[in-house]
């Protein structure tokens, strides 16, 4: 007998076998576009299909499809076949056979474990082969022939671990090759006269020279991330001459040899744009190491261990917009280390070990691009004066998280052109007048978890363009909060910040003071030792 539990299933599998019947239709989404729904065999495609359909997607939540063994002559008009969400393909003998006119196939999450070069005779159209998320294991030379004129490849995500030598050398017009997320120890695909793209990132590859990439003469973007590489050897614009982007982040590389960057010729300069170093191990940054990469204009280098930098290791960089450097263990910027850096416009230098900044670390020469520095998350006790007296672009400076007492008004003058200013968890205690007067400029402030007792009696027109700004984890004298948030709500700057426990009542936003009014003056604010006693609470 059928316990009630089976029976219900049973049921319900009988409901839902004429619930799919039910909804088999194909319907018209856009102009020669079709949404199939509900097919279980090539052949039922074949039933619906007219002469003017080009573009078919299937959609199928109750079955999987297949494909039959007998010819469908009526296939060879489709230009498109969309199969990602067929919810499973069994290919037989026959395969795609008779899709002869297929410029594009989407067999994305289709679980498949092999593809065979007979199932693709007569695919010669193909442009343009999405087989991601399956359970391939290998890609064969004889499979790749069928489709002589393919431009994008798509095999990411499968169980690849042996691609045959030379599989894609064939395709003359193969542009873009996608092996991510696959299974491969070695690059063994061999040549290509075309390729512009090859990503095998997320592989097991370890063992790696740049040899086995000759043979891809036109390859401009190279994505190598999340291997084991450890090391890489020298010259690799010898073997990529058109080399625009290179991608090696997360692996374990943990030197960057100068000689890396030989070739393409002594005279001819690399074309190299991106360079994605980031999350492997790199100690050093040596002497003009990318000083050959007149081009690049993003240089990721951020959680590495990078705690040298020679005073020329950015030499050249003359395009360079970016450079990231966060993570690192950086303790001490050497003097000129970022002069005529003339193209940049960003630096992150946060989450390093950074105790000071000396006057010379951008060099002379103006950075006129340079417009967000940030500094954040180390240990900078003092800003030298001058440090900043080559950035008058800037809009951006992040300081928050440091040790910081004082600004010194010489640093902030020449900034006029800051916009935003993050200065929370320092130990700042005084933000005087003639400081707040240079900051006209400032939508944002971040003052919070600080020293501060009072700010200076806010009148036009000091701070008058801010819209935000952070003030609680202060010891403010409660008279003067007052007035601060006054303020802050007649100019209609906004301050409250919900997610902090300040504004909920669970930690205090000032200290009640012996005085009425609002105490302006360190010297009385230290002998009433009102930050001490705050810190106490
Ligand atoms: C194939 O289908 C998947 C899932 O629907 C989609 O994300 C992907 O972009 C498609 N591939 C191509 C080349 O259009
Ligand atoms: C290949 O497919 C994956 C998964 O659908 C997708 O994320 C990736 O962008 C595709 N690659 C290319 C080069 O289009
Ligand atoms: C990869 O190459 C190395 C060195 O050439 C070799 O020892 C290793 O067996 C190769 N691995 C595979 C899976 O072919
Ligand atoms: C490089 O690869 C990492 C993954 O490790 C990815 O997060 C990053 O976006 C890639 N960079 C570029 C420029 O594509
Ligand atoms: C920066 O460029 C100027 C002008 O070309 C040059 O005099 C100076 O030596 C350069 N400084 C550095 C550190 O490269």
């Amino acid at each position: 007998m059928l316990s009630r539990r089976a029976l219900i299933l049973a049921l319900l599998f009988v409901f839902c076998e004429i619930h799919a019947k039910d909804v088999q239709e194909c319907e018209h989404v856009a102009h020669q576009n079709y949404v199939c729904r509900e097919i279980e065999n090539f052949e039922q495609l074949c039933h619906y299909i007219q002469a003017d359909w080009q573009n078919i997607k299937v959609i199928n939540e109750h079955t999987a499809i297949e494909n039959d063994d007998e010819p469908l002559p009526k296939l060879s008009t489709l230009r498109q076949l969309d199969l990602s969400q067929s919810g499973g393909l069994t290919l037989g003998r026959r395969g795609f056979s008779d899709f002869t006119s297929l410029q594009r196939l989407n067999l994305s999450h289709c679980q498949l474990e092999e593809l065979q070069a007979k199932q693709f005779d007569n695919n010669a159209a193909l442009i343009s082969l999405d087989v991601s998320h399956n359970d391939l294991l290998r890609v064969e030379r004889d499979l790749l022939r069928q489709m002589p004129n393919l431009v994008h490849a798509n095999f990411s995500n499968n169980l690849i671990a042996n691609v045959e030598m030379d599989a894609f050398k064939d395709l003359k017009y193969l542009e873009f090759l996608d092996l991510t997320t696959n299974e491969q120890e070695n690059i063994t695909l061999g040549s290509n006269a075309n390729l512009r793209y090859l990503s095998i990132s997320n592989n097991n590859i370890k063992n790696f020279k740049w040899c086995r990439l000759r043979g891809l003469p036109q390859l401009q973007e190279l994505h190598l991330h999340s291997n084991w590489l450890e090391v890489l050897d020298a010259s690799i614009f010898n073997v990529l001459p058109q080399l625009r982007v290179l991608n090696v982040s997360n692996n374990n590389i943990y030197e960057i040899q100068r000689n890396l960057f030989g070739g393409p010729g002594p005279d001819r300069t690399p074309l190299l744009r991106l360079l994605d170093y980031s999350s492997n191990n790199v100690k050093v940054l040596d002497n003009q190491v990318f000083s050959r990469l007149q081009q690049l204009e993003t240089l990721n280098l951020w959680f590495n261990q990078i705690s040298m930098i020679s005073p020329t290791a950015f030499r050249g960089l003359v395009n360079l917009q970016s450079l990231q450097l966060q993570g690192n263990k950086i303790c001490v910027l050497p003097d000129e280390v970022f002069a005529n850096l003339t193209a940049l416009q960003l630096l992150d230098l946060s989450k390093n070990n950074i105790r000071q900044l000396g006057a010379n670390v951008f060099g002379s020469w103006v950075l006129r691009k340079l417009s967000y520095l940030d500094l954040s998350n180390n240990h900078i006790e003092e800003l030298h004066p001058l440090a900043l007296s080559s950035l008058p672009f800037l809009q951006q400076l992040r300081l928050r998280r440091n040790k910081l007492i004082s600004l010194d008004i010489r640093m902030i003058a020449p900034l006029r052109r800051l916009r935003v200013l993050t200065l929370s968890e320092n130990h700042l205690m005084e933000l005087d007048q003639d400081l707040l007067t240079c900051l006209d400029k400032l939508t944002e402030l971040e003052i919070h978890n600080n020293r501060l007792t009072f700010l200076p009696a806010l009148e036009e027109p000091l701070l008058s363009q801010l819209r935000r700004i952070s003030i609680e984890g202060n010891p403010w004298q409660c008279p003067c909060l007052d007035e601060l948030t006054n303020w802050l709500h007649t100019n209609q700057v906004n301050y409250a910040r919900a997610a902090s426990g300040y504004f909920s009542g669970r930690k205090p936003l000032c200290i009640v003071t012996p005085m009425e009014h609002c105490v302006r003056d360190l010297q009385l604010v230290r002998a009433h030792g009102f930050v001490e006693s705050y810190e106490q609470i």
